[in-house]
């Protein structure tokens, strides 16, 4: 069962005056009820952009994205604003995010008031002391503001406010990349429990690919506004296929200093995306680029029956499907 889809989806950006930013192109994936799917690459490769995509926050220059069975892009206004209580956010940057002069208890109420106007203030009273007991502040956090309180404390309203409609799906765009390291694995451990106790479904958003190893069960690798590879985490991890994934886990360093990792790292810069190379966009700097790369763009396609590859080079699948 899917309960988030994206189909073939563009996003570009125009500033006034300037060239056109190719943000996103041509990205599919889908996520299921409980899942965390995590999207990985560098700054600039098109991850919030497509955080936003998937949430219906921009609109969409082509392709669909499916919520629950429906079709986002032909909602009415009235209609997607029920549905975003199903489908929240959680940013980077919590204190960004907050409201300075609004206190805690406000802030995480503002999403019901806007989305669940039928409630009572009881009841939102009620639902908001909920959410912030479930993030393991409590109630006198209510009448706090934001300077009041630490930064793994406002990552935690962050999170109540995300979960105060009782959402099925999350996106979380680099939600621990500013805490400290101790802090980062509280919050991790909050988000899987929450996760197993709502049967939550997570877009995990990082460049970091260990806590991107740690978190998701299937994960996405984004190159200038595509999926280069996608598949289950463990299994592109041991196998990775694509040059630039390769390139990616082969650039980290290893938590444990005594691996000791051959280290493959790419040439050249990253194309801009005003400008986006003919064929595969990786094809300069790839150490197996070739006339065939540069010619076509090759498309997803199935490397084993759940792991697909956007490389000309990586054998088709024999049973099955090409991934869309
Ligand atoms: N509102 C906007 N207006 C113009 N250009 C934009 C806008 N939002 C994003 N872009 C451009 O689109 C591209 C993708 O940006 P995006 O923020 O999605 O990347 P990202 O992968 O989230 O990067 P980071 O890791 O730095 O957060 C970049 O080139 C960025 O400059
Ligand atoms: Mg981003």
């Amino acid at each position: 069962m899917t309960l988030v889809r994206l189909d073939n989806v563009y996003k570009s950006f125009q500033r006034a005056g300037g060239p056109v930013v190719n943000a996103v192109n041509g990205v599919s994936f889908e996520i299921s009820p409980g899942e965390t799917v995590a999207l990985i690459g560098e700054s600039g490769s098109g991850k919030s952009t497509i955080a936003r995509l998937a949430l219906r926050l921009y609109e969409l220059d082509a392709g669909t994205v499916y919520f629950d069975g429906r079709d986002l892009t032909t909602l009415s206004r009235d209609e997607l604003r029920h549905l975003r209580a199903d489908m929240t956010i959680v940013f980077q940057e919590p204190y960004e995010s907050l409201n300075p002069r609004q206190r805690i208890g406000r802030t995480v109420e503002e999403p019901l008031v806007i989305h669940e106007q039928k409630l009572t203030a009881a009841e939102r009273h009620g639902r908001v002391v909920d959410a912030l007991n479930h993030v393991a502040l409590g109630e006198n956090f209510y009448e706090r503001y934001p300077h009041e309180i630490s930064g793994g404390q406002q990552q935690r309203v962050g999170i109540a406010r995300a979960l105060v409609t009782r959402p099925k799906f999350i996106v979380l765009d680099e939600p621990t990349s500013s805490l400290d390291l101790s802090v980062r694995a509280q919050i991790l451990q909050l988000l899987a429990d929450l996760q197993d106790e709502f049967n939550l479904a997570y877009l995990f958003i990082s460049h970091d690919i260990h806590t991107v190893e740690y978190v998701s069960d299937r994960i996405c690798v984004m190159y200038l506004g595509q999926i280069v590879e996608v598949g289950p985490t463990a299994e592109v991890f041991a196998n990775p296929q694509h040059p630039y994934t390769q390139a990616l886990l082969s650039s980290s360093l290893s938590a444990d200093p005594r691996v000791k990792k051959e280290r493959f790292l790419l040439g050249g810069e990253i194309p801009s995306a005003t400008n986006l190379p003919p064929g595969c966009f990786l094809h300069g700097r790839c150490p197996s680029g070739d006339d065939a790369c540069a010619a076509a763009h090759v498309p997803l396609h199935a490397y084993t029956a759940t792991h697909a590859v956007a490389c000309i080079k990586v054998p088709w699948h024999a049973d099955a499907e090409p991934a869309s």
